[in-house]
């Protein structure tokens, strides 16, 4: 998008009724995009106590499709997703401008006024670094279950299952459910976090390089899992395999230094970049 329609999403989301409108705008902007718009991120700045790490980022995130975020190691895409997902909160100091509007409740989730935790319930997300809990497989998996109050042994145990399927996990660990997740590798940790994310059934999953530990098969099984979610819920992956985000996604917005360099449909990025820096990244000029 140019800067004068990112301005314009922006005016857009500050109107009561910009969820419609906002998407008129993309699919103006580009007659490939016609999907809704599930969220809007607007003039989004973030601090590290001093530090600065993002500026002024805005990009719609449109409805079940999979938007990648790609950039130079340091560009800022953690910090965008834990932002989305109010991780940042759990330390003092932090600090985020401007908003993150959520359709169709219209709520900037990363105000103050709006509870982390109702926005984690929404917003699954899958770390860069495995980080399971200290407790067994099943119950990782579970715990996103009895947070929603989901407690019926027999639903537990058949959701435990399908997502433990889902995330390419099930036949290593079917007979190791009650081994804690510490005594899994590396990369089955990581589909265990997956399959945790994946539990409670969130509208919207953030990926943070989900497959940078994984072997090529375990790999194209969660590419699959992202094109079998995509039609029902938004997704969000972080990713250094230029490869994977072509693959896999329908948008892709390209970092850089903080900011929001270029955001398009990825088909434009990947053949016809607007931006100098968007080409020699995806050219491997640099990064
Ligand atoms: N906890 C922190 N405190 C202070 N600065 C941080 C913190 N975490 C990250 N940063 C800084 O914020 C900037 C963005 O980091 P971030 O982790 O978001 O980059 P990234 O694009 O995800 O990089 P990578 O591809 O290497 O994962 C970097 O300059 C980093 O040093
Ligand atoms: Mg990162």
């Amino acid at each position: 998008m140019t800067v004068a329609q990112i301005a314009a999403v922006d005016a857009m989301a500050r109107d009561s009724s910009a969820q419609s409108r906002t998407a008129d705008i993309v699919a103006a902007a580009d007659p490939q995009v016609d999907a809704a718009v599930r969220a809007n991120v607007v003039g989004l700045s973030f601090f590290y106590g001093d530090k600065q790490a993002l500026y002024d980022v805005s990009f719609p995130i449109h409805d079940c499709k999979v938007t990648a975020i790609i950039g130079p190691s340091g560009c800022g895409k953690s910090t965008l997703l834990r932002a989305i997902n109010r991780m940042h909160d759990l330390y003092p100091g932090n600090r985020y401008q401007g908003q993150v509007i959520l359709y169709p409740e219209e709520i900037n989730i990363v105000s103050p006024e709006i509870d982390p935790m109702l926005v984690r319930l929404k917003i699954g997300m899958v770390f860069q670094k495995p980080n399971p809990f200290p407790k067994s497989v099943y119950e990782n998996v579970a715990a996103g279950l009895w947070v929603r109050g989901i407690r019926k042994k027999s639903v537990v145990d058949d959701r435990v299952e399908q997502v433990l399927r889902q995330a390419a996990l099930w036949e290593e660990v079917k007979d190791r459910l009650r081994t804690s997740a510490y005594s899994l590798s590396g990369g089955q940790q990581q589909r265990l976090c997956i399959a945790r994310a994946l539990a409670p059934e969130p509208e919207m999953i953030l990926f943070d390089e989900p497959t940078s530990a994984l072997d090529p098969i375990a790999t194209a099984r969660i590419e699959e899992l992202v094109a079998e979610l995509a039609p029902t819920v938004t997704i969000m992956i972080v990713t250094h395999n230029m490869q994977q985000a072509a693959r896999i996604s329908d948008h892709t917005a390209f970092m850089h230094l903080g900011r929001m360099a270029e955001f398009g449909v990825t088909e434009h990025i990947f053949t016809s970049p607007s931006d100098q820096r968007t080409q020699d990244y995806i050219t491997g000029r640099f990064g």
